[in-house]
């Protein structure tokens, strides 16, 4: 590495479960530029890593369910190379499958390594997402399982978030679901939520931290916008997934399950107790020949 860290982070005030604001130096990197992200484009969309939707999605829309219910017909390259008037929103998926992506992916988050594994050690599964995006496109309102820096490249936007913890926004039984199943059903938009958001009006060189599970919508500004995601998992954001799905499995056998974070040293035993269960199950599954779904490797399978 050779100068500063290209996002700025404070060691100080770096908390890997809290909202931040963050300022990053890449909005003129050259891999980053629209001419760059029209060559990636075309590359992944013959792996069929391109997530679309047209600019008639709002926040309410189904996040998993925009693209068919709003199709952009046209082609990756197409839709890039056009998007100020595409009126479309774009997702390049799991850039990091892209080998010269790969390599940014790495530089950027080995510069945050550090500070990040102070207070959250065991950064894996790194990934990186870049969305491109018509005038006025929105996000619909989701959460994900990775921590994410996410940094506007060009253009403007407005993220909501909303804390991980405000059982307000997404329930316990909500966050149950998507760590158990993947499933955002309880995950459902509310124009009451915009009252106890915290807005980011990003612009180049601003960004933000979002946690693991944060609650997020994203509004477009009057020009196209790009933005990228840096992404990871941590041994904590592992063991928050399993205890979520020890929490479903207790509910199946008819057990009311106590919400994961209501007691620390609880959650630290059962952490360990299931993530001996959940290598014990990989191992047998392995030896049957069966898949085993590995959230430890260190970058996340495309
Ligand atoms: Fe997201």
């Amino acid at each position: 590495m050779s100068g500063p860290a290209r996002i700025q982070l404070d060691r100080a005030t770096f908390d890997p479960w809290k909202i931040q604001a963050v300022t990053h130096r890449l909005s003129d990197h050259p891999l980053l530029q629209l001419d760059a992200l029209v060559e990636l484009g075309k590359r992944l969309a013959a792996k069929r890593l391109v997530r679309t939707h047209s600019a008639d999605a709002t926040a309410g829309t189904s996040f998993a369910d925009a693209p068919s219910l709003h199709p952009n017909r046209k082609s990756a390259e197409e839709t890039l190379a056009g998007i100020h008037d595409a009126r479309a929103w774009m997702s390049l998926l799991n850039v990091q499958a892209d080998p010269t992506y790969r390599a940014l992916i790495d530089e950027i988050l080995t510069e945050v390594r550090p500070v990040v594994d102070g207070v959250d050690p065991g950064m894996c599964y790194r990934a990186g997402w870049i969305f491109v995006s018509s005038p006025n496109a929105v996000t619909p309102f989701h959460i994900d399982h990775e921590h994410n820096f996410i940094l506007q490249i060009r253009g403007t936007k407005r993220l909501y978030t909303w804390d991980p913890f405000d059982r307000e926004v997404v329930s316990e039984r909500g966050q149950e679901a998507f760590h158990d199943r993947h499933s955002r059903e309880g995950v459902v938009w509310s124009e009451a939520f915009r009252a106890r958001a915290r807005v980011f009006d990003l612009e180049p060189g601003l960004g933000g931290y979002m946690p693991s599970t944060t609650p997020h919508m994203v509004e477009n500004g009057p020009a196209p916008s790009i933005t990228i995601s840096f992404t990871y998992y941590t041994d904590a954001t592992r063991a928050r997934e399993l205890l979520y799905r020890g929490n479903a499995r207790l509910r199946r056998l008819g057990i009311e399950p106590r919400p994961v974070g209501a007691s620390p040293a609880r959650d630290r035993i059962a952490a360990a107790v299931l993530g001996g269960y959940s290598a014990a199950r990989g191992i047998v599954r392995r030896a049957l020949g069966r898949g085993v779904r590995d959230n430890t490797q260190p970058y996340a399978p495309a």
